[in-house]
């Protein structure tokens, strides 16, 4: 009963409220940590026992009761300031909808998705591996012994502490492969690579390589000519003049350059600078040293590795003139694409 007079006399103040605020202050009063319902719970201990449980029941309802008005309420201002929103001058409702700013993939990754859904129609498993590198992996168990100038070759950014560095080129993951598939292999390697390098209209220090790993019984260079002039016909859509020259890599046994004819003239331009034969990638058969340092048997299972720069092929297809402009970060030239 006397729960009942204080039941009225709240939602009496609840309907009275004007603002949040104001909902709150009367809420604390009933319901708060020293209102109204917390002191009933509290006299409970000084009640003779058989009236606890109605006390503490009555408290409760009256809690609930207190909370639902108050919750009714607190929508009905809701409902009020959205109204008077809408009244008000500045609601103009045929206004269109803020724009949304959609991204567009960067042309890198364009061509990225291209050539991996390429080589994933040949069969080939698309890997990955770290960036900051061992120097196990980026040269010594690429058969680069500590001192070999080969290693000159790769301008290479280390890192403090030992052995570690930024990877020069996507090939560690060849003994990343190695060690942790068993042949036969077909995968390829997107990745970021870095170079302590000039830089220029052609050269980055940080772009990107597809490297690939074929290991299995009898493989040999026919394989590997035949691998990388399927992918350019597909990804150039027309057959291209392909030619081997001898190329040295510590991690290839015979280890070549492969160049295209270039696809953008007959004679000479800008791209081949006149040559008419642009450099598209180092390649060989895997070095027997680097199937043993990956744990593969070398008297039965041959390979060919092969390692390309995918940004110059991203330029060739969209005219870009400068490879800076691939992480240059300037939406002007984001936005083109
Ligand atoms: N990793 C070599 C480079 O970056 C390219 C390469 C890969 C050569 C695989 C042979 C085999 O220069």
């Amino acid at each position: 009963m006397e729960n009942d007079a204080t039941l009225t006399e709240a939602q009496t103040k609840i309907r009275a409220c004007d603002d949040l605020a104001a909902l709150r202050a009367v809420e604390r009063e009933y319901v708060g940590k020293d209102g109204v319902v917390a002191r009933l719970l509290a006299s409970i201990p000084t009640l003779p026992s058989e009236q606890r449980r109605e006390v503490g029941q009555g408290a409760n309802q009256l809690k609930q009761a207190v909370l639902e008005a108050a919750r009714a309420r607190e929508s009905e201002l809701a409902a009020a300031a959205l109204a008077a929103e809408r009244k008000g001058a500045g609601f103009d409702p045929t206004l269109p909808p803020a724009r949304v700013e959609r991204g567009s993939l960067h042309p890198v990754t364009t061509v990225m998705r291209e050539v991996e859904d390429l080589f994933q129609s040949m069969g080939y498993t698309v890997l990955d591996g770290p960036e900051v590198e061992l120097d196990y992996y980026n040269f010594e168990a690429l058969n680069f012994p500590p001192d070999h100038p080969a290693r000159e070759e790769y301008d290479t950014f280390w890192c403090e502490g030992k052995d570690l560095l930024l990877r020069t080129h996507t090939s560690p993951v060849q003994i990343r492969t190695l060690e942790q598939h068993a042949p036969p292999i077909r995968a390829i390697v997107p990745g970021r690579v870095f170079r302590h390098e000039e830089q220029d209209a052609t050269h980055e220090h940080t772009f990107t390589q597809v490297e690939g790993l074929v290991v299995d019984e009898g493989v040999n260079v026919g394989h590997l000519t035949g691998t990388l002039k399927s992918f350019l016909r597909e990804l150039f859509q027309r057959d291209l003049d392909v030619r081997l020259r001898p190329g040295y890599f510590p991690f290839v046994e015979p280890g070549f350059e492969f160049d295209i004819r270039c696809p953008f003239c007959e004679g000479g331009c800008r791209v081949c600078s006149k040559t008419t034969w642009v450099e598209f990638c180092g390649c060989g058969m895997v070095h027997p040293n680097v199937l043993r340092a990956g744990g593969v048997d070398p008297e039965r299972y041959s390979g060919f590795a092969f390692g390309f720069g995918l940004d110059r092929l991203v330029m060739l297809r969209y005219g870009i003139d400068d490879i800076r402009h691939f992480m240059g970060g300037d939406l002007r030239f984001l936005e083109q694409f």
